[in-house]
């Protein structure tokens, strides 16, 4: 068994957190960081997924199943203090907002929810989006008929989660690359601050913002848009 980080904060110790999409590549970060830092950790994901979390198999529990199965996130989420939820885009069966309403629905009342998106969500029509964005969206719309992806269904899933009243974060990741951590990523309330204009960030600080998000109650009911603290626009709005 690897053993936890010894430089990370044990914030976790002593509660109980839900990983849903936890084999997927942002959901096998967040499980590391979370074992980092103390939590107990229960993982959903599709049953033929569930080799995919091989590697924890004896820090955590597993629990396989289709996320927007409300029987399976039901169990899951009994007794967590927090639900870190992947929103994903593909397939055209509302998993995404199956997913978000069953997460909302079962996780125990106070708990706090915390949701994977992109920037292309809006919570209140006030960011501002490059060309290659909105053309990125219209393209992915059009080829809905393909049955691969839906990405109205993300936005039925945010939807939901802003109207929840729960103590929700839709954290709205920028495109993403591989690589070690490079630390928290920074965030703006709107895309189309100069903050985000790099427009990248580091998935492994993807997932480590999402796990911190659930000990910082200044995200709660919002939804911050990230970047990575290394990029070239995080650096420059540091020293203006
Ligand atoms: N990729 C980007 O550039 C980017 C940019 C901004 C934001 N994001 C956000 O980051 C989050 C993670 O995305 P990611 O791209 O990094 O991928 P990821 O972490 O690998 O997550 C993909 C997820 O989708 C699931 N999945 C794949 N095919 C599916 C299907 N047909 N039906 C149901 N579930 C399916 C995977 O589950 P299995 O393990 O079971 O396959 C996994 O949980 C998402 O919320 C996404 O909106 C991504």
């Amino acid at each position: 068994m690897e053993p936890s980080n010894p430089i990370v904060p044990q914030t976790g110790v002593g509660k109980r957190i839900c990983i849903v999409g936890a084999s997927g590549k942002l959901g096998r970060y967040m499980v590391r960081h979370a074992l980092d830092r103390g939590y107990e950790v229960v993982g959903v994901c599709r049953e033929q997924s569930v080799p995919k979390l091989a590697a924890f198999a004896d820090r955590i529990t597993v629990v396989g199943g289709d996320t927007n199965d409300r029987e399976v996130i039901a169990k899951a989420v009994e007794g967590c203090d927090a639900v870190l939820t992947v929103l994903v885009p593909w397939g055209v069966h509302d998993y995404a907002s199956g997913t978000a309403r069953a997460v909302i629905d079962h996780a125990k009342p106070g708990a706090r929810l915390v949701f994977s998106c992109g920037w292309h969500i809006t919570r209140d029509g006030e960011d501002v989006y490059s060309w290659k964005i909105r053309a990125a969206v219209a393209f992915a719309r059009l080829i809905r008929f393909t049955r691969l992806v839906d990405m109205d269904d993300q936005y039925r899933a945010t939807d939901l989660i802003f109207k929840s009243g729960t103590r929700w974060t839709v954290v709205r990741g920028s495109d993403l690359e591989e690589g070690p951590s490079e630390g928290l990523p920074v965030w703006a309330r709107h895309v189309g601050d100069p903050l985000l204009a790099s427009n990248m960030t580091r998935r492994i600080d993807f997932a480590l913002f999402m796990v911190e998000a659930v000990t910082d109650d200044a995200l709660v009911q919002e939804a911050p848009a990230i970047v990575g603290c290394k990029t070239p626009s995080a650096l420059a709005a540091h020293q203006s």
